[in-house]
Formats: C-alpha cells, sequence, structure tokens
C-alpha cells in the first residue's frame, strides 16, 4: 500500500530541543482508521483539531483563509477541511487496495492515520485502513445519529481486527449541546460496537466547527467528564501484540548466482537471528538460518517490520510465497478455510468462479465454495445468500488450488488477510479474513492409478482433446456438435458428447439459470468432460456456457492444446428468428427469466482456437473446419 505523505507537522516547542528531539525519538506511534459519511465533517475535524493543537504552519493557516473565502463551504468562513486537500486526488486503484494516509504528531505520540471516506463505493478504503489500524474514529452526525453507514463502518473495524473504537459525535451545536440526546447516541454507539464484538469502545462529544472537546474541554458540554480529543488519542491504549513468533513470507528468492541463495522479505512478527532452526512452510522443510542481511550487511537480528535476507544452512527448495518460520510457533497449513469476505467489486462474487488470491506473499487459485449467510449491515442479522454484492459481507468457505501456510486474521493480520483478484482484469475484487483452516482435505488423499490417460488414449489409438462448443441458445452449437461426432465416430475414434440440454435432464437436475447456478453447471461438466478425457476419449461438450471465467476455468483444468474453445458466433437476430425451441418467444413475452442474450448476459470468446459464424456458413462447413482443426492439431 502507498502511503501519501503529508509532511510531519510538530507541536510547539517543548522546553529544550534536545529535551524535545529525545522525547519525539522515543514516543511511540499509534494507527488510526477515521471513517465517516461524507456529510459526518471528517476532513473539517481533523484539520480543525491540526490547526487547534498548533500543528498547522502560519503560511498554511493563511492560505486555507484565502481558499476559504474563494471556495470554502463555510460561506467564506475559514474551511478547516481545506487543510486537508491536495491529498484526496491521488488514490490509486489496481490489486493494492488504496487509502490516503496523513502523519502527525506531538511530544508524546506520532499518530498515522488512514482517512477512508465514507461513500459506499469506498469500502476497499475503509477495508485497507481497518486493516492496519489500532484504534478506529468514527463520526457520527449527532441529528442523525448512528446510521446503516455507521453500523457498516464499524462492522467493516471489527472484521479487520480493529479492537478499540473512539465514537466522535459531531455537530454538537446543532443540538444544542443536548445532553439526553448525546446520551442516547452515546448508548446506541456503545451497543453496536458491543454486539459487533469490539472490546472497548468510547465516545467523545464534539463540534468540529465551534472546536468543542478537540484540545480542551468545552464549557459547552460541562456535563462531559471525559478527555478532549487530543489527550484521548496522547493517552488511548491499544491492543498490540509483543510475543509473536517469528515469520517471514518470502518476496522473492534472490539467486545472482551460483554460489549464492537468499530469500528475501520483510519479517512479519518475532525476531530473528543466525543459526536459529526455521521450518519452511507449506512443505514442512527445517533448516538453520545461515545469515541475516539488511542492505548490504549482515545483522545478528532482525525483527519485525525490517526487510532482509536470510540465507539457510541447508539446501532445501523455497520458493516465493512459501513462509519461513519459528518451529516452536509455526503457521498452521490449510488449503480450505472458513473467512469473512467483503466484497468490493460491481460484479457479484458467484460461488465456484475462480480468482487468483493474495495472501502475505502468495498469489494462487482460489474459489469459494459456499456462502454460509451474508451479514446484514444494519441487524448483523445471517442472511441467506447465493451471491455477494458490491459492500457485501459473507461468511464463507474457501477453497484454494494448494496448500499455504497462515494464521487466523484475529492473531496475525498478515498471514491472515488476503485479497481476491480477478483474473482477467488483475482488479481487486474482494477482501477477507481468514477465521480458520478446514481440514476436510487433509483426510483425502490422491489415490495413484497405474493405467493413466495416456495409457487409455493407447489403446484406443487417439490423443484425447476437448472441444468445448460455446455460443448463444440457437446459433447451432449441438447441431455442429453433433455432426463433428458423426463424423469422428465413422473415422473409428472414441467420443462423447455432452450437451447442455441432456445433462441439465440428469447430472445437473437441480440447476436453473441464475447466474450462480450457471457457473456451478459449467464447473460440473468440466469436471466431467476432464475425467472424460481421462477415460481417453475425444470429448465434446455443447453448452451455452456465457461466463468467460468458467470458459477459463474449464481451460485451465486441461493441459496445453488439450482445449479447444469452439465459438459457435451467430447474432442474437438470427438466433432469435429461428427460435427453434420457441424460447426467444417466451423471453421477449417475459415468460421466461434469465434467458441468455434477452436477460442474462453472453460474454464472448476473446481469442477461441475456432470461430464459426453459423449465420454465414453450413452447419456441414462448420463441423467440416472444426475437424480440420483437431487433424491439424497433431493429435491425430
Ligand atoms: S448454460 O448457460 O448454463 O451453459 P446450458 O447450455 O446448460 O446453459 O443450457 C442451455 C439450454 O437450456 C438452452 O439451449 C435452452 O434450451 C434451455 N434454457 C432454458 N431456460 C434458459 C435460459 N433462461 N437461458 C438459456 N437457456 C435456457
Amino acid at each position: 500500500m502507498k502511503a501519501i505523505s503529508d509532511p510531519v507537522i510538530e507541536a510547539a516547542p517543548a522546553s529544550s530541543l534536545a529535551a524535545r528531539l529525545h522525547a519525539l525519538e522515543t514516543r511511540d506511534t499509534l494507527r488510526i482508521a477515521i471513517c465517516g459519511s461524507v456529510d459526518d465533517g471528517k476532513s473539517t475535524l481533523l484539520g480543525r483539531l491540526l490547526a487547534e493543537a498548533g500543528m498547522i504552519p502560519d503560511d498554511r493557516l493563511q492560505q486555507m483563509i484565502r481558499d476559504s473565502k474563494k471556495h470554502g463551504t463555510q460561506g467564506g468562513a475559514p474551511d478547516y477541511a481545506l487543510l486537508l486537500d491536495g491529498l484526496d486526488a491521488e488514490r490509486e486503484q489496481g490489486i493494492t487496495i488504496d487509502v490516503a494516509w496523513r502523519y502527525f504528531g506531538t511530544d508524546r505520540r506520532a499518530f498515522i492515520v488512514a482517512d477512508c471516506p465514507g461513500h459506499a463505493q469506498y469500502t476497499r478504503n475503509m477495508a485497507s485502513g481497518a486493516s492496519n489500524a489500532e484504534l478506529g474514529i468514527v463520526l457520527v452526525d449527532a441529528r442523525a445519529g448512528v446510521q446503516t453507514q455507521t453500523r457498516r463502518h464499524v462492522a467493516i473495524l471489527a472484521m479487520f481486527g480493529v479492537t478499540r473504537v473512539l465514537f466522535a459525535v459531531n455537530k454538537l451545536d446543532l443540538i444544542d449541546y443536548d445532553r439526553t440526546r448525546y446520551a442516547a447516541i452515546e448508548h446506541e454507539c456503545r451497543e453496536l460496537a458491543r454486539t459487533l464484538g469490539i472490546a472497548r469502545a468510547d465516545a467523545i462529544p464534539v463540534s468540529a466547527l465551534n472546536a468543542d472537546n478537540l484540545v480542551a474541554n468545552s464549557p459547552r458540554t460541562p456535563w462531559y467528564t471525559g478527555a478532549p480529543l487530543l489527550s484521548y488519542l496522547e493517552t488511548v491504549s491499544v491492543e498490540r501484540r509483543s510475543d509473536e513468533a517469528f515469520a517471514l513470507p518470502v518476496q522473492w528468492v534472490n539467486r545472482p548466482d551460483h554460489t549464492f541463495r537468499g530469500y528475501a522479505g520483510t519479517v512479519a512478527g518475532g525476531r530473528v537471528t543466525r543459526d536459529d532452526e526455521v521450518v519452511v512452510l507449506p512443505s514442512g522443510q527445517r533448516a538453520r538460518v545461515a545469515r541475516v542481511i539488511g542492505g548490504d550487511r549482515d545483522l545478528d537480528v532482525a525483527t519485525a517490520g525490517e526487510s532482509v535476507t536470510l540465507t539457510l544452512a541447508e539446501q532445501i527448495d523455497v520458493s516465493r510465497g512459501d513462509v519461513i518460520a519459528e518451529i516452536a510457533h509455526p503457521p498452521q497449513v490449510a488449503a480450505q478455510f472458513a473467512c469473512h469476505l467483503l466484497w468490493l467489486d460491481d460484479a457479484p462474487m458467484l460461488p465456484h468462479r475462480r480468482y487468483l488470491m493474495k495472501i502475505a506473499t502468495r498469489t494462487l487459485g482460489a474459489r469459494v465454495t459456499e456462502i454460509k449467510h451474508r451479514i446484514d449491515p444494519d441487524t448483523q442479522a445471517h442472511l441467506a445468500a447465493t451471491r455477494l454484492a458490491a459492500n457485501e459481507i459473507g461468511y464463507c468457505n474457501l477453497s484454494l488450488d494448494a496448500d499455504i501456510a497462515y494464521r487466523p486474521y484475529q492473531q496475525d493480520r498478515t498471514l491472515g488477510g488476503f485479497i481476491l483478484i480477478d483474473r482477467e482484469s488483475s482488479a481487486t475484487v474482494g477482501c477477507g479474513t481468514l477465521d480458520f483452516g478446514l481440514r476436510r482435505d487433509s483426510n483425502v488423499h490422491w489415490q495413484h492409478l497405474d493405467i493413466d490417460r495416456a495409457a487409455r488414449a493407447r489403446i484406443k489409438g487417439q490423443t484425447p482433446r476437448c472441444l468445448w462448443f460455446t455460443g448463444l441458445s440457437g446459433a447451432g452449437k449441438s447441431t455442429i456438435a453433433n455432426l463433428v461426432e458423426r463424423r469422428l465416430h465413422a473415422d473409428g475414434f472414441h467420443t462423447i458428447l455432452l450437451d447442455g440440454d441432456n445433462i441439465r435432464h440428469g447430472l445437473n437436475r437441480d440447476l436453473g439459470f441464475t447466474d450462480s447456478d450457471r457457473v456451478e453447471n459449467i464447473r460440473r461438466v468440466a469436471e466431467v468432460a476432464k475425467l472424460m478425457m481421462d477415460a481417453g476419449l475425444i470429448v465434446l461438450v455443447s453448452f451455452i456456457s456465457p461466463f468467460r471465467a468458467e470458459r477459463q476455468m474449464a481451460r485451465d483444468l486441461f493441459g496445453e492444446g488439450e482445449f479447444l474453445e469452439v465459438f459457435v458466433d451467430a447474432p442474437l437476430e438470427v438466433c432469435e428468428q429461428r427460435d427453434v425451441k420457441g424460447l426467444y418467444a417466451k423471453a421477449r413475452a417475459g415468460e421466461l427469466a434469465n434467458f441468455t442474450g434477452i436477460g442474462s448476459p453472453y460474454e464472448p470468446p476473446e481469442k477461441p482456437e475456432i470461430h464459426l459464424h453459423s449465420d454465414r456458413e453450413s452447419a456441414a462447413d462448420s463441423a467440416r473446419a472444426v475437424i480440420e482443426a483437431l487433424m491439424g492439431d497433431g493429435g491425430h
């Protein structure tokens, strides 16, 4: 994550420079995530706090006053939110989730503040901020009290391991500093924190506009006896893990020549010294640390947060993404998990769709196998769900392509936090926390069989292939596939044709035409196609298979050159005109929901091995083209 830095602005000088420098050197740092909806006054609060605490240089204050007259939101009066401007445009999209970071400090403490804009599409920034924070500050508008957005913010803080939250109940001036009203909101806030499992919650009544309870207690709230915001931040105690076990996720393997082999990464926790016994996970191999190198010199010890290169005394296999860890307290290893998942993308998360997962330095294929429930942001109720839309949180089972080293997120943010990435666009589409590993797969082992695909194919005298026909209903997939199979059969090849309509009468009888059902429909038929190929057959699959992601998933089950995507391309109008089964007419009449091309999308292949235009050429010609491609492919 990129930090967008604002110059560090320090408080007024202490008694002597030396004492002050010493204080600065030894002060600790508090990581804060601050969140609020657009109109809660978050920027004004932060700006005013910094100004009141004397942390803004005069020239910047003057600039703010000038700018307020030109384009402030306070009718020409000082607009303290402007003090934080200039940072907001800098957010990045992409693999990393980004957030604006602000740095400031007093003699007692330094603060790193993740400024999380409130509106829904910025949930990703909230998640990013929260996953790095020790304290959450949640802005609440005193006129509105706890809103859905507030609940959502606190839920995300809780999910990402923030154990202490401060509710800044702002705009107290607008409720006339009404003690009773404030008490009711405070109660609501504490209840919210409690239901979400946040251990410690506090509240402060403030008015950013009038600087009430920011750096000094306000005479307008004599009933409030707690600390003002700044002293609260300087003194609040937060949970910090101190006795962590050593772990180093390997970022890259440094092998300049055959004499040196080092494993570089950032120490995620604990400490490491020369001669430590370590274990490499997930493989479980053990070794002894030979050298700990930081920059270009050898170190005696390296601790959490340091970037180092380790060399090992034994020659063992270590790759990027592995975790080198302390033997006494190693991370666990699993490939299936119960997790919380926050969805970020406009396209919904569908179970069984394949994504890439990035956890620590490891990236691998992953899919959600089941949504146990979705969490209602307002009531925290558990709702049934077959998909997750943007900003929804689900409790899910997750299945990875391989074992990984991990720790539950609530113990270890680095080894327990992950993001999901879209395989085509590389955009971050979700982020989540691992709760625990599911042991189910550790009892099921792969059974070695002596007769393999090659042996089965040899006896049939052919090279197995998968021909995957995709296209709109009525494009001619089944007709062409049928002709191809007849021809192959006549020539003595062993084949099988898996047709959507037919498979939906048996194996997939339980599935309908929602997006998630189609994903599962294709997953099953792809697995069956693979089994059939293992049997040594030439497999023809004729399914609409409307989504690129699932066709890619099917392709990934096969080896290079074994999978031929056949795009049976005909314009929607042509298919609709043919309407062999009368389904287009029904769909247009509104009697058939989710019909491909009308109520449900078809994503055409981008690079099919074979592209047929069934509106321009006869089925026989198309079939011939497929046979030629198959034969020309060298297999027969
Ligand atoms: S897929 O989209 O999940 O791949 P599949 O190929 O199995 O679809 O099934 C498509 C067949 O189901 C169509 O040829 C059509 O006869 C029938 N069908 C019934 N309802 C629909 C629908 N809503 N969308 C598409 N096809 C449908």
